[in-house]
């Protein structure tokens, strides 16, 4: 793993990445974040390790990333939403994330309701937000972002589905290069979360999503919606019209897609 100091050299931020806590192994990036944040650790605090041995996806599953290859971070954000306006967050992420990896690897990134994102069709990253509230505010969420970077093999669980950065492109990359430009880009984007501005953010993940227009399943909850995918609501919602009904998700799996 990098130094302090390797990894923060000619970075080009106020502060996302600046104060940073840099592990070789670490159960979850997000279980640390979240400490941190819980004790007043400031807006753009990262945990970054090189390998998890209990790094956690959504829905109760689990992240798994060969030692040394991927970036694997918890950034810690703050800004003032309301509990409706959390879902957010996972748009700032993703297009964040997208448009750096699109800079350094000169490919398109497709965003994949509701937090993957793909290259030519299979997931090189997965996003985890965690919240915690009080009086119906956002005290702090960390956005915990795994990217398969410079991976080349995937168990067998996965492998129809994953892919990396090296697979696609035949490079390889610099762990610090990507995840620096990833911080350059996010407090780009933060300050339009900052001033609660997030119609660039969601039209710059609307242009990256093939779902609109599609016929999809989803599971929100444990129940199953099919219908066509419309647009996302101003507040993040994954809008699907059934027989001229509309119903909005703010959290859920796509789980069949036809065209
Ligand atoms: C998913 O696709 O389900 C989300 C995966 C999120 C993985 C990242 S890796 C860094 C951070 N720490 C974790 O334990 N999870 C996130």
């Amino acid at each position: 793993m990098y130094t302090k100091e390797e990894l923060l050299n000619g970075l080009k931020t106020e502060s996302f990445g600046k104060k940073v806590y840099i592990y070789d192994t670490i159960d979850s990036t997000n279980n640390c974040a979240k400490m941190l944040a819980g004790y007043g650790a400031k807006e753009g605090t990262v945990v970054i390790a090189d390998y998890q041995s209990a790094g956690r996806g959504r829905q109760g599953r689990n992240w798994q990333s060969e030692p040394g290859k991927n970036l694997l971070f918890s950034i810690v954000l703050k800004p003032k939403l309301e509990v409706n306006q959390v879902g957010l967050l996972t748009y700032f992420i993703a297009v964040g994330t997208a448009i750096a990896v699109e800079e350094i690897t000169s490919l398109p990134c497709e965003c994949k309701w509701p937090n993957d994102l793909l290259m030519n069709g299979k997931k090189f990253c997965g996003i985890l937000i965690e919240s915690s509230f009080q009086n119906f505010s956002l005290d702090y969420a960390v956005a915990g972002v795994g990217i398969n970077v410079n991976q080349k093999v995937f168990n067998h669980e996965i492998v129809k589905k994953a892919t990396s950065l090296l697979i696609e492109t035949n490079r390889e990359f610099e762990i610090k290069n990507t995840f620096q430009k990833i911080m350059e880009t996010l407090e780009m984007l933060n300050e339009d979360v900052k001033n609660n501005k997030f119609d660039r953010i969601l039209n710059e993940w609307k242009k990256r999503t093939k779902l609109f227009g599609m016929e999809i399943t989803i599971s929100d909850n444990g129940t199953l919606f099919k219908g066509t995918a419309v647009d996302i609501t101003y507040d993040g919602g994954l809008i699907i019209s059934t027989d001229n009904k509309q119903s909005i998700h703010y959290s859920g799996d796509v789980i069949k897609i036809e065209q």
